[in-house]
């Protein structure tokens, strides 16, 4: 079985999912997901068995989701349960909808193509405050995606004035360990800032930790050494396809004094510097075995690969 089918893949903001259904795609699939009388989230294939009509585009109706063109009706099973048109026919398996395993965390709604054995990625130590910034769709790979939260080098050119500038463009040496379970970190890395906050008023030096959490997403922490600031950002994605994606990212952080508005513009405005950059890059998917250089400075990135080459994903690499 494919390595893919086998993860919690993100797929919504908790918040997102309410009492419309809420079409998705994962992997090349169309799904919807919707909740049930209890709230629970329910993850079906985006397609009525009856005609193919889209499942997302109706609604729900006595714990059921309505198929638009007939009004067929499906249960949080899967099971048919109305046929409008033919009211004392009693549906059979047969006319079932295929429906996946689901879950929230994070503040996100996670789905599994099949038995998941890879369980969403746990978070330790973080500070109280969470934000979540998207759904973001870019025309890229989820590992290009990821390779670019790991990536520091692009500081100085992607983020001028904001995360880097002309005179800080060296990389200062790092070490990258792994965690028992191969997974590559970043222990501490020195970056000089010109503006490394939401309110920030001065340059100033910050460390920052990194850590890939699983193939598909990354976490960073970063201090600020002249003042007690604390984020930790969190970058998930989904692949949509082989060479698009869907992310989020969340903040954690023990500001107490920028808004939720403020706090949102900052990454907003850092995503943005980076997405044009992101798109253009070819293939879209990562090369993980050659095709591309390297220098000193990208080891984190160089591990990054090899990990993936370990893990023996398909999606997004090249
Ligand atoms: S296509 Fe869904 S009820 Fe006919
Ligand atoms: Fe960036």
């Amino acid at each position: 079985m494919d390595k893919e089918i086998q993860w919690w893949w993100p797929l919504a903001l908790n918040e997102t999912l309410c009492g419309e259904p809420l079409a998705v795609h994962l992997l090349g699939q169309p799904l919807v997901l919707w909740r049930n009388a209890q709230g629970q989230p329910v993850l079906m294939v985006d397609r009525c068995p009856h005609r193919g009509a889209r499942l997302s585009q109706g609604r729900i109706r006595e714990q059921a989701i309505e198929c638009p063109y007939h009004g067929w009706r499906f249960d949080e099973q899967g099971s048919c349960r109305t046929i409008p048109s033919s009211p004392d026919f009693q549906p059979p398996a047969s006319f079932n909808v295929c429906r996946y395993p689901v879950m929230e965390r994070h503040g996100l709604i996670w789905g599994a193509l099949g038995e998941a054995i890879f369980a969403p990625p746990t978070l330790h130590d973080l500070p109280s405050r969470r934000l979540l910034y998207g759904p973001f769709d870019i025309a890229t790979s989820a590992p290009r995606a990821v390779e670019n939260f790991l990536d520091t080098a692009h500081f100085s050119y992607v983020h001028t004035d904001w995360l880097g500038d002309s005179e800080h463009t060296q990389v200062p040496h790092y070490e990258v360990s792994h965690t028992t379970d191969g997974r590559p970190v970043i222990e501490a890395l020195k970056a000089w800032q010109p503006n490394a906050y939401a309110g920030a008023t001065q340059g100033g030096c910050v460390t920052y930790r990194y850590e890939v959490l699983s193939p598909y997403s990354a976490l960073l922490r970063k201090h600020s050494d002249n003042c007690s600031l604390l984020d930790t950002y969190v970058i998930w994605t989904c692949p949509m396809s082989e060479d698009t994606c869907r992310l989020w990212f969340a903040q954690y952080t023990n500001d107490t004094t920028s808004t939720d508005d403020q706090l949102r513009n900052f990454q907003v405005s850092i995503f943005s510097q980076d997405r044009p950059v992101l798109e253009s890059q070819v293939p879209k998917q990562l090369p993980i075995s050659h095709g591309e250089l390297h220098c000193a400075a990208d080891r984190m990135s160089v591990a990054y690969r090899r990990y993936l080459k370990q893990t023996g994903v398909r999606v997004g690499v090249c």
